[in-house]
């Protein structure tokens, strides 16, 4: 085809680039001859296969153990009691960050997510999932809890406690010392006087509260476990229900009450078989 438009200046550049098309088709046919030869070196050269044994370390194995006190990258961990809630193995008292409104918040959003299967919105152990026959969680308003350090809190959801499964892998630390602000505000909010209160501001019973919402007056009592709530114990044997507010028990006396007059009472004390 009669290219037209083209001065002799284009026609020559045009030459050019075909001359210097060759040239790299030339270059990368040779590349690939080198690169073939040295791919075949390479190949052959003496390496370790992974997990396999070698004879080149006295121990035999290829794959080295890791150096001690190697930190991965983001692992670092300095601060100890951020990680541990932990002092000299001992649990601490006191958050590692500012509690602010907005932790206290996130804290509330986090816990309602997290522990109110178990220990309900307000933390007296007998959250839905417990009524449905899981273990009855601890209270969070009995004296020991309520005095018990912030760590404490800290390290049951990082570890779990007894037969509660630990939050190390759902919750952020960060998120745990959120949690744990906020247990301890729930705490406050169920001892709260007027002096703890700016001047002016009234301390509502929950009893008042309740009836203002129009619940049942029951509402503002201790919260009974239905006697649907069985659970069983690891030997197989009987599982007899604590009874609230005996010594031993964590149902702490002063735990808030929401049951509403429909949920059926247990019989504290009762003997169930295992399920
Ligand atoms: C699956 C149910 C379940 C969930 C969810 C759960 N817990 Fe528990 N928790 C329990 C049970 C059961 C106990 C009592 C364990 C025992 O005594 O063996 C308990 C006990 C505790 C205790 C008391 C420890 C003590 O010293 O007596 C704390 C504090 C606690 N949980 C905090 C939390 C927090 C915070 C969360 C949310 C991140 C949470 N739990 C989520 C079941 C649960």
């Amino acid at each position: 085809m009669q290219r037209q438009g083209l001065g002799p200046r284009a026609e020559g550049i045009e030459n050019d680039m075909r001359k210097l098309n060759k040239l790299a088709a030339c270059g990368a046919m040779a590349a690939t001859l080198v690169l073939s030869g040295c791919r075949q070196d390479m190949h052959d050269q003496p390496k370790f296969f992974p997990q396999r044994g070698t004879d080149f370390y006295a121990d035999g194995r290829s794959v080295r153990p890791q150096v001690e006190n190697t930190v991965a990258r983001g692992q670092l961990h300095e601060d100890a009691y951020f990680y541990t809630g932990l002092v000299n193995g001992k649990e601490g008292d006191g958050l590692p960050f500012p509690v602010t409104m907005a932790v206290l918040e996130r804290g509330q959003e986090r816990y309602n997510v997290y522990c109110t299967p178990c220990h309900s919105r307000v933390g007296n152990g007998i959250g839905m999932i417990v009524q449905r026959g899981y273990m009855k969680a601890g209270s969070f308003h009995s004296a020991r809890l309520e005095t018990a350090p912030l760590g404490h809190f800290f390290h049951v959801i990082t570890n779990g406690y007894g037969a509660m499964p630990d939050y190390a892998s759902q919750i952020t630390p960060e998120d745990r010392w959120a949690i744990v602000a906020y247990i301890r505000a729930l705490q406050l909010s169920q001892k709260a006087t007027e002096a703890d209160v700016p001047a002016g501001q009234k301390v509502e019973s929950l009893a008042s509260i309740a009836k203002k919402q129009g619940l049942p007056e029951s509402d503002a009592e201790e919260w009974k476990l239905p006697p649907t709530a069985v659970t069983g114990t690891p030997d197989g044997g009987l599982y007899v229900l604590p009874t609230p507010g005996a010594s031993g028990t964590t149902s702490g006396a002063a735990a808030p009450s929401r049951a509403g007059s429909t949920t059926p009472s247990g019989t504290p004390g009762q003997t169930v078989p295992k399920q």
